[in-house]
């Protein structure tokens, strides 16, 4: 599906990767991008970029009136791109880890599938469309030091295989997407090479629109799916590694 002429939603919009996502939408001749973030205010720099076609949509995807407000004015949307996500950079035995596990739980797992729900039905009665997750390489191997947000990201890894599975009668593709570490606000401080939003976000609209089912945006995402598929144990060995002695 080419994003020329489609209407496309995209969360946590005011992000790293949310703003990139609305400027190449943009480019590639979406004709409306609704740019949904919990703060609307901190959407002005993309309403500027092209104020017919950017619609700036207060949503918390952990809000259930929410939810059901944005699915029924956002009606003609034909793609839906869960890019919101929260990282607390928590390990799975410290102190506050539980609470870090559910806080990531609520935004990446369920407020992403309570997103799906909502738009599903949308989405069939536009005529069809794509669903489209910003998940993690993370979801497909646990790096210990931030190890409760890689659960909540192998959550929605899960999610993004079965809802692949039931949306396609209702003519919806169900894309996953496995960044490897890009740099924005959820990386500040982190150590390590990081891809630009803008690279990552154009190799994913090229997957998507080249009708890729699983996208890969970056090299380092690249380089570790091709190690995992070789060789996932070593992989995991690797990442306890980072564990500081
Ligand atoms: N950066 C990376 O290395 C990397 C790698 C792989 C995957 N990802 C994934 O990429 C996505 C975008 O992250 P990013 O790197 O662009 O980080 P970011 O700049 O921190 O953006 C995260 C976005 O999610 C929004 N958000 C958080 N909780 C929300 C909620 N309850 N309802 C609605 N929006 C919410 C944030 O809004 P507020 O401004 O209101 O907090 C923000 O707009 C996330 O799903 C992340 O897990 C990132």
């Amino acid at each position: 599906m080419q994003v020329k002429g489609k209407n496309v939603l995209v969360t946590g919009a005011n992000g790293g990767i949310g703003s990139a996502f609305v400027k190449e939408l943009l480019q590639r001749g979406a004709s409306k991008v609704y740019a949904a973030a919990r703060n609307k205010h901190s959407l002005g720099h993309l309403k500027q970029l092209d104020p017919e076609r950017v619609v700036a949509v207060a949503l918390d995807i952990t809000d259930a009136t929410h939810i059901a407000n944005v699915a029924g004015t956002c009606s003609d949307v034909h793609i839906l791109i869960n890019n919101a996500g929260v990282n607390r950079g928590m390990w799975l035995t410290a102190p506050s880890g539980q609470e870090a596990a559910r806080d990531e739980m609520e935004v990446n797992f369920f407020g992403t599938l309570a997103m799906c729900r909502a738009f599903a039905p949308v989405i069939t009665a536009n005529g069809g469309g794509i669903i489209a997750n910003t998940c993690s390489l993370l979801a497909l191997v646990n790096m210990p030091v931030i190890g409760t947000y890689c659960v909540s990201k192998a959550a929605e890894h899960s999610l993004i295989q079965g809802l692949r599975g039931e949306m396609a009668p209702k003519g919806i593709k169900v894309i996953g997407i496995y960044p490897g570490q890009v740099d924005t606000r959820m990386t500040e401080g982190a150590d390590g090479p990081k891809a630009i939003p803008e690279q990552v976000v154009t190799a994913i609209l090229d997957g998507l629109e080249s009708g890729a089912e699983e996208i890969f945006p970056d090299p380092m995402s690249q380089q570790v799916h091709t190690m995992l598929l070789t060789d996932p144990g070593q992989v995991e060995k690797e990442f306890a590694k980072m564990i500081p002695a």
